[in-house]
């Protein structure tokens, strides 16, 4: 199906197509969804062909209100309670038990559901509205870099959905956290807008999971979040002359020009940095180079979250 795709505010038309089981990208705290009815197989379906991502790839469930995420999972015990109370809603995704309600295909027939209330107004808005819960990836193709504004969403995904619901650019910019618990200890699958330090005092220790040892675990693809120009983690350029940009932190580097550079974060805050961090490589991408130079961030708190981003934009693809 060819659309005509609309860019606009109006949430009744959001709810509409959504009820009919079309697809609407939606704005929240950490990146565009692209969401449909997560209970309607039809929809759920179109996700992923939409997306073009592989159907072994899980997808989270946006809820609006505690009693949607209780009808969607089995287990429920005080520590998810105080997680929610401290982190819902807001960029942390809780892996947990699913009850028969969820459909296999949102889950890739895993036994967990990855759940988020996330932290927008016209989304929190749209799923009260719509009265079911939403199946939402971040707005990209497979494997691209993560939407954080509506024309972001529009330069992936035009002609591919009905309708993009703008609410501004994100406050977050990466990625929700993605926990839970695995033989009594709680692991971090993906890091994200909540850090660990944030968590420890809820819950208590809390481990990382290492990519390596788990292929299966979630947003855990070696590529991903990949721009089109070839990307390296750290590294200079020499000569002016090579055509080469440069994603900084908080400087201009030497010996790149000053546009083919685009700082993170001026004011030396990671918090700018991960706001900004796709919003860089979109336009560093846009200028058509032969190379890309991210200089990684401090590694600490959503920093860690900005150099995972970049570590898995840098690994070379396959296919
Ligand atoms: O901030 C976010 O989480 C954004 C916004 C739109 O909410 N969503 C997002 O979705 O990042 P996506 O699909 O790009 O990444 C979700 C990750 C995937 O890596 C997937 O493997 C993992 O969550 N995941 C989802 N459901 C899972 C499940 N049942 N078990 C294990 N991993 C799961
Ligand atoms: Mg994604």
């Amino acid at each position: 199906m060819e659309w005509k795709t609309t860019i606009g505010t109006d949430l009744d038309q959001a709810a509409s197509w959504l009820r009919q089981g079309e697809l609407v990208a939606i704005p929240t705290e950490t990146v565009y969804g692209l969401a449909g009815n997560a209970l309607d197989e039809q929809a759920v379906v179109k996700i992923f062909e939409t997306k073009e991502r592989p159907l072994y790839n899980p997808l989270i469930i946006h809820v609006a209100h505690a009693e949607q995420a209780r009808s969607l999972v089995l287990d429920w015990d005080d520590q998810v309670q105080a997680l929610m109370d401290a982190f819902w809603p807001g960029p942390l995704t809780l892996l947990l038990e699913r009850s028969p309600a969820v459909p296999d295909l949102v889950c890739a027939g895993l036994s967990r559901v990855a759940l988020r209330m996330p932290d927008h107004p016209l989304t929190l808005d749209l799923i009260k509205r719509c009265d079911f819960p939403l199946a939402a990836p971040s707005a990209n193709l497979f494997g691209r870099i993560s939407p954080t504004t509506a024309a972001h969403v529009f330069s992936q995904l035009n002609h591919r959905i009905p309708y993009i619901l703008d609410g501004g650019p994100c406050r977050v910019g990466v990625e929700s956290t993605i926990v839970g618990k695995e033989a009594n200890e709680w692991k971090i699958y993906r890091a994200g807008g909540v850090t660990r330090a944030e968590l420890e005092p809820i819950i208590g220790k809390v481990k990382k999971v290492n990519p390596a040892d788990r292929p299966d675990a979630p947003g855990m693809l070696p590529w991903h979040y990949a721009p089109r120009t070839p990307l390296t983690l750290g590294g200079s350029a020499e000569n002016p002359a090579d055509r080469i940009g440069w994603l900084r932190f908080s400087s201009l580097g030497p010996g790149i020009p000053g546009e083919r550079q685009f700082v993170l974060a001026p004011d030396g805050d990671l918090h700018t940095a991960a706001r900004r961090l796709y919003a860089g490589l979109h336009e560093l991408d846009a200028l058509g180079l032969d190379q890309l130079i991210a200089e990684p961030v401090p590694n600490k708190g959503i920093g860690r979250a900005i150099n995972d981003r970049l570590k898995r934009a840098a690994a070379t693809r396959q296919g």
